[in-house]
C-alpha cells in the first residue's frame, strides 16, 4: 500500500519529533494537538529544530521552507479522513489510547493503518477498540525522533503480514532501521533500558554514589551517549514510572519495581527535562 499523507495525533515531545522526520522525508502530515497552544506549540518546536539545522549549514533555508509546508496542524480528528496511515503519540494511559482509537477508526479510510507510539503499553487493547485489528501495529520512536535511528515495528497477535510490511517500509522511507518486536512489555528496547535507569535510581538513594558519579561512570566506563539518570530525565520520569508500572503488573518481574525516589520524584512534578527539574536542574 502506497502511503502519502500520515496523520499523527499529539505534538508534544515525540509527536512533533515524529512529524518533523515524516515531513523530511517527504510525507505530508496532518497532526492535530488538544488545543491550538498546545499546537502552536509543538509547530513552534519544530520550526525552531529546523531552523537550528540551517543555521548549521545542515539543510537549507528552502529545505526547512518545504517541510513545514507539508505539516498541517489542527485540533479536530475529522481531517485524519485523508490519511493512509495515524501514529498515535498521545498521553501515556490506555485508557485515553483506546478512545483515541476508536474515533481514528470512525473517520480514517477503511484501507488506513493505525499505530501506536505506545512505550510498551499492550498494543492488541488499542486494536481491538476498532473494527480493524488487523490494521493496528505499534511504531515505537525514540527520543529525540528526528536524530534516533531505531524504529521498533510492534506486531499484535492480529496483526496482518501486509500491514507489517507497509510499516516495515515506511519506517526505511523515513530513513530508520526496523526490527520487529512482539506486543510484549517494554518490547525490545525499554525491556532492556528499564532495569539500569531504575537500578540507577536505586543507587543514588542508597547513596552509592552521586548522580554525577553514576552517570559519569555509565558514560565513560560503557560508552553510551549520555548517563541512566540524564537519559531519565529525556524520557520524563513520568513515563520511566509509567512504563515501570506496566512492565511489573505484567510481568510481576521485581526488577521493575519503582524505586520509591522515583515515585516521590513524579509526585512533587519534577519530571525532567520538560519540567526544567529532574535528577538535574535545567534552565
Ligand atoms: N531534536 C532534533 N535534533 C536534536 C535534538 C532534538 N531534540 N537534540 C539533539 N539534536 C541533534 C543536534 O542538533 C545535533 O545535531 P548535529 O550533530 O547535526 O549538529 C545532534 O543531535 C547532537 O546533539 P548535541 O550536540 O546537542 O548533544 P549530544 O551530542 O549530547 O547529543 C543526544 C544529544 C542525541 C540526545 C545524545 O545525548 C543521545 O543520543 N542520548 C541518548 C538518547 C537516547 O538514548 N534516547 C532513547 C531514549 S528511550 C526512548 O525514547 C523510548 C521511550 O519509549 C521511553
Amino acid at each position: 500500500m502506497k502511503i502519502n499523507r500520515v496523520g499523527i495525533v499529539g505534538c508534544g515531545t515525540m509527536g512533533s519529533g515524529i512529524t518533523q522526520v515524516c515531513a523530511q522525508s517527504g510525507y505530508s502530515v496532518t497532526v492535530s494537538e488538544v488545543s491550538e497552544d498546545l499546537l502552536k506549540k509543538g509547530l513552534a518546536a519544530i520550526n525552531s529544530n529546523l531552523s537550528r539545522a540551517v543555521e548549521k549549514q545542515r539543510i537549507t533555508a528552502a529545505d526547512r521552507d518545504v517541510t513545514l509546508a507539508r505539516i498541517r496542524g489542527t485540533t479536530s480528528f475529522n481531517d485524519f479522513k485523508d490519511c493512509d496511515l495515524v501514529i498515535e503519540a498521545a498521553i501515556e494511559q490506555l485508557e485515553p489510547k483506546n478512545k483515541i482509537f476508536a474515533e481514528l477508526d470512525k473517520i480514517c479510510p477503511r484501507h488506513a493503518i493505525l499505530a501506536s507510539n505506545t512505550s510498551g503499553l499492550p498494543i492488541i487493547d488499542m486494536a481491538m477498540a476498532t473494527g480493524r485489528p488487523e490494521k493496528v501495529l505499534g511504531l515505537h520512536f525514540f527520543n529525540p525522533a528526528p536524530v534516533m535511528k531505531l524504529l521498533e515495528v510492534v506486531r499484535t497477535i492480529a496483526t496482518s503480514d501486509e500491514t507489517l510490511a507497509t510499516a516495515r517500509e515506511f519506517g526505511q522511507s523515513i530513513g530508520k532501521t526496523v526490527v520487529i518486536a512482539r506486543d510484549t512489555p517494554g518490547f525490545i528496547v525499554n525491556r532492556l533500558m528499564l532495569p539500569e535507569l531504575l537500578n540507577a535510581v536505586r543507587m543514588l538513594e542508597a547513596g552509592v554514589a552521586t548522580r554525577e558519579d553514576i552517570d559519569n561512570a555509565v558514560v565513560l566506563g560503557l560508552n553510551h551517549p549520555m548517563g541512566p539518570l540524564a537519559l531519565a530525565d529525556l524520557v520524563g520520569l513520568d513515563v520511566v514510572l509509567s512504563l515501570a508500572q506496566t512492565l511489573y503488573n505484567d510481568l510481576k518481574d521485581p526488577q521493575f519495581t519503582p524505586p520509591v525516589l522515583l515515585l516521590r520524584m513524579v509526585s512533587a512534578g519534577w519530571l525532567g527535562r520538560k519540567k526544567g527539574k529532574g535528577f538535574y536542574e535545567y534552565k
